[in-house]
């Protein structure tokens, strides 16, 4: 157990702090109405959303490494402050750093926050030269808001990427398609990130597809005509809306992913790739993303 953790953030049994995989720390937040999520401070990464009658909502990969020293497959990753390949790892640093608890509380409503913290330190200086504070606010309810705030505390401006980068849970690929997509201007990652444009009402899922939609509408749903359950995914300040799924060959060479894991979800990110932000010294940031399901 994770009894320090318990003794300043955990709330009864709305927010309880636990022995994870690779005894990594792990939260897990109840709301009023019943819902569950799971996230661990490596990362802050969200690794599993439930509804009150405990359908799964979020994909998280059988084969995640839980080591502690690679990204976990699944969920809700981070990215920040790098999209993609760059010079820092791949989607940046914010998914393999702990992050540390500030404040938690629930609502009059039954919602329950959490908000941790992430800093420059010694080893991000080492790979990203700024001074930075970044905040990650889960509010738990009805919905699952997700806000990150990141403040400038060098003394020269930064520029950054970010993403939530989620792995929404779908029974059948075949059944799944993403929308409003339709005349966007899409970056396609298969390609050199060479530019097109969306002509399909419902984007689907026929081979792999790696594609940053630029200057998406602010909600964009995913829909599983199986079982049938439909995503609203709604963002506030981020430009941008990446459609990931890897298919047979990328899955297959996936150390953490089972060969047809692929099968299993579809990524829908909210975040600001094509074009990053730039944080003046002393300013501070901010974004969210809501999910819903109904
Ligand atoms: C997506 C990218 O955001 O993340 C893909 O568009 C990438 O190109 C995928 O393959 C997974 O990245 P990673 O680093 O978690 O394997």
């Amino acid at each position: 157990m994770q009894s320090e953790l318990n003794r300043h953030f955990g709330i009864g049994e709305s927010l309880v702090f636990v022995d994870g995989e690779g005894k990594l720390p792990k939260a897990i937040m109840r709301d009023s109405l019943g819902h569950e999520l799971e996230l661990y401070l490596f990362g802050a990464t969200i690794t599993q959303w439930r509804s009150p009658r405990g359908v799964e909502l979020l994909y998280l990969s059988p084969d995640c490494d839980f080591s502690g020293t690679k990204p976990l497959r699944g969920g809700i990753p981070l990215v920040f402050p790098q999209f993609g390949g760059g010079p820092l790892p791949a989607h940046g640093f914010a998914r393999t750093n702990n992050w540390t608890p500030t404040k938690s509380s629930t609502k009059p409503n039954g919602e329950v926050v959490l908000i941790l913290e992430l800093k420059s330190n010694e080893a991000t200086r080492s790979i990203w030269p700024h001074e930075f504070s970044a905040e990650l606010e889960i509010k738990l309810g009805a919905d699952l808001t997700t806000t990150l705030r990141v403040l400038n505390t060098g003394s020269t401006e930064f520029q950054f990427q970010n993403a939530f980068h989620t792995y929404f849970k779908i029974d059948d690929l075949t059944s799944t398609f993403v929308s409003p997509l339709n005349g966007l201007t899409f970056l396609d990652s298969t390609k050199n990130r060479a530019p097109g444009s969306e002509s399909r009402e419902k984007v689907t899922f026929p081979g792999e597809v790696d594609r940053i939609y630029v200057d998406a509408p602010n909600t964009v749903t995913l829909r599983d005509d199986s079982r049938p359950l439909t995503f609203a995914i709604k963002k506030n300040n981020m430009a941008d809306a990446v459609v990931w799924n890897p298919w047979i060959e990328k899955a297959r060479n996936m150390k953490d992913l089972p060969d047809d894991g692929y099968k299993n979800f579809v990524c829908v990110e909210t975040g600001n790739v094509a074009k990053p932000i730039t944080l003046a010294a002393g300013s501070t940031w901010s974004c969210s993303q809501k999910l819903e399901y109904f």
